[in-house]
């Protein structure tokens, strides 16, 4: 299973897609280790390093909506939040089950559905900041 970035995603704001695509490029590091069967510790250093990352970019997004006063910041903020929360879940799922092709499976599921959350965001509220970044930025 990979995610595959299309030019359709792209919000407009450089700084954004290019985060926005380097998530695409971490997700798939995540799941071609997930593929390989992996080790566990492998496998949660790079969801670690996918939630670091994930956390940078949210905090970008902030910072533009803090800087430029978007109106829609505390619901785009919760929505980031949540996200968060859930990627942690995963992370949790992880070091309560280990690693076994079995939870593999697992993991990939939840993964899945935590990826649908993300572009369901990114399609949405990221490209109604955007919007609003175009003519001010
Ligand atoms: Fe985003
Ligand atoms: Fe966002």
């Amino acid at each position: 299973m990979r995610m595959q970035w299309i030019a359709d995603y792209k919000t407009g704001i450089e700084a954004i897609d290019e985060h926005h695509e380097s998530i695409f490029e971490r997700i798939n590091e995540v799941l071609d280790a997930l593929d390989q069967d992996a080790e566990v510790s492998t496998i949660k250093r790079l969801l670690i390093l996918f939630e670091s990352f994930l956390a940078s970019h949210f905090a970008l997004e902030e910072m533009l909506q803090e800087k430029y006063v978007y109106p829609d910041f505390s619901s785009h903020f919760d929505e980031h939040k949540q996200l968060a929360k859930n990627f942690s879940g995963l992370i949790m799922h992880l070091e309560s089950e280990g690693a076994s092709p079995y939870s593999n499976k697992s993991l990939k599921e939840l993964i899945a559905s935590w990826w649908a959350s993300y572009m369901a965001h990114m399609n949405s509220s990221d490209k109604q900041l955007a919007e609003f970044l175009k003519n001010r930025m």
